[in-house]
């Protein structure tokens, strides 16, 4: 039985340093999430230079506070487990050394870990969920459709080809001279709002497939904006609220549809207990949740959403990846690579985009 397994996890890829510590019976016995958004507040972005030194600055504490919290040792530990991609390479790589340097001082195994794999297999973490499964990833940095089959196999049915949702939600906020991040800013926004006011565009809905885009949109409010502004010198509240709610209309009906088509090609795969899982910050959006509930509903499938501290970056899933992958034989050494780039499906075709938060696959 392999219920006892104890692991560290390092995820060090975006703009969150963390390290968490998780036992193989899913029980989380510490997670340290250290942000970086005020390192990187005056540039628009994250800076990944910037990233990456705060990454090395921060993660040996950050594994020590993790080890803290869960009152054990290094020696207590059965392997380490490291995010080794996909993300921005300074960061991730900051994450590899850290890793490497502790499995060579302790001779534990080291297991690299795909950060989207990490996002993937969650929902077995948090609620159990028996394979095979469809997930939906959606939040600033990710948006994809995968079939969770196993640790390490993965259908991918779709994606953005451009921005992520959460990165078109903040845009749209900037543009609106809302404050960052603009997913919930929006969301509040449009509840004063009528989403029939501005006729937005529905993204590649009129294609076949699950493959989304949301940067158009994010252009076609901008001209609606532009117009308003020359015709009447500025936005009225009302304005701002009926832009934000015919933006958030318009990402419900995409990801609503493009999640019927996904649960289509899923069942004919037939699952023996279906479940959609949904993670990422997008996901916390009411409307776009109820949208998404519905459509499972209405397909007969369950829908399960792991607390949100878990949907966004975070070690634990880290550490439960790197469980999973140990339980079917994965190891590396010492030659174990930081990727920027690493798709889950190696067979389907690579996303075109790569957004604000780096490669999205
Ligand atoms: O999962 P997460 O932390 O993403 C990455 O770091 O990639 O999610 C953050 C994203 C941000 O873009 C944020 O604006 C968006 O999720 N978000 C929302 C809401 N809450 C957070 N978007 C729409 N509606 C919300 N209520
Ligand atoms: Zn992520």
């Amino acid at each position: 039985m392999t219920d006892d397994l104890i692991f560290l996890g390092i995820e060090s890829s975006c703009d969150d340093t963390a390290a968490a510590v998780v036992r193989g019976d899913g029980t989380i016995l510490s997670s340290v999430v250290e942000g970086q958004v005020a390192l990187h507040a005056d540039f628009g972005g994250v800076v990944p230079e910037i990233a990456a030194r705060a990454h090395a600055e921060r993660l040996d504490l950050c594994v020590e506070r993790a080890l803290d919290q869960a009152g054990l040792r290094l020696a207590d530990l059965d392997a380490i487990a490291v995010t080794a991609g996909p993300g921005l390479i300074g960061g991730v790589l900051s994450g590899v050394m850290c890793a490497k340097g502790l499995a060579a001082a302790t001779g534990l195994p080291l297991v690299g870990v795909n950060h989207l794999a990490g996002h993937a297999l969650t929902p077995r973490l948090t609620d159990g969920v028996a394979l095979h499964y469809l997930m939906l990833l959606i939040s600033g940095g990710h948006c994809q459709f995968v079939i969770v089959r196993g640790a390490e196999e993965f259908t991918r049915l779709g994606g953005s080809i451009d921005d992520a949702p959460g990165e078109a939600f903040d845009k749209t906020a900037k543009l609106l001279g809302l404050p960052q991040p603009g997913g919930p800013e929006v969301a509040r926004a449009a509840e004063q709002g009528d989403p029939t006011r501005f006729p937005l565009p529905r993204p590649l809905l009129d294609r076949p497939g699950c493959d989304m885009s949301f940067s158009g949109l994010k252009t076609a409010l901008l001209r609606e904006r532009d117009k308003l502004v020359a015709a009447q010198g500025g936005l009225y509240l009302q304005d701002r609220a009926d832009l934000c709610a015919a933006f958030q209309a318009a990402v419900a009906d995409v990801l609503a549809e493009k999640t019927r088509r996904a649960l289509e090609i899923y069942l004919a795969d037939a699952p023996d207990t279906p479940v959609l899982a949904i993670a990422g910050g997008v996901a916390a959006n009411t409307r776009i949740r109820a949208r998404l509930l519905d459509v499972a509903a209405r397909a007969g499938v369950a829908c399960v959403l792991p607390p949100l501290a878990l949907c966004t970056d975070n070690a634990a899933m880290i550490a439960w990846a790197g469980i999973e992958r140990f339980r079917s034989g994965g190891r590396d050494g010492m030659d174990l690579a930081a990727r920027p780039r690493w798709p889950l499906d190696t067979t389907a075709t690579p996303l075109v985009g790569a957004g604000r938060k780096g490669a999205k696959a």
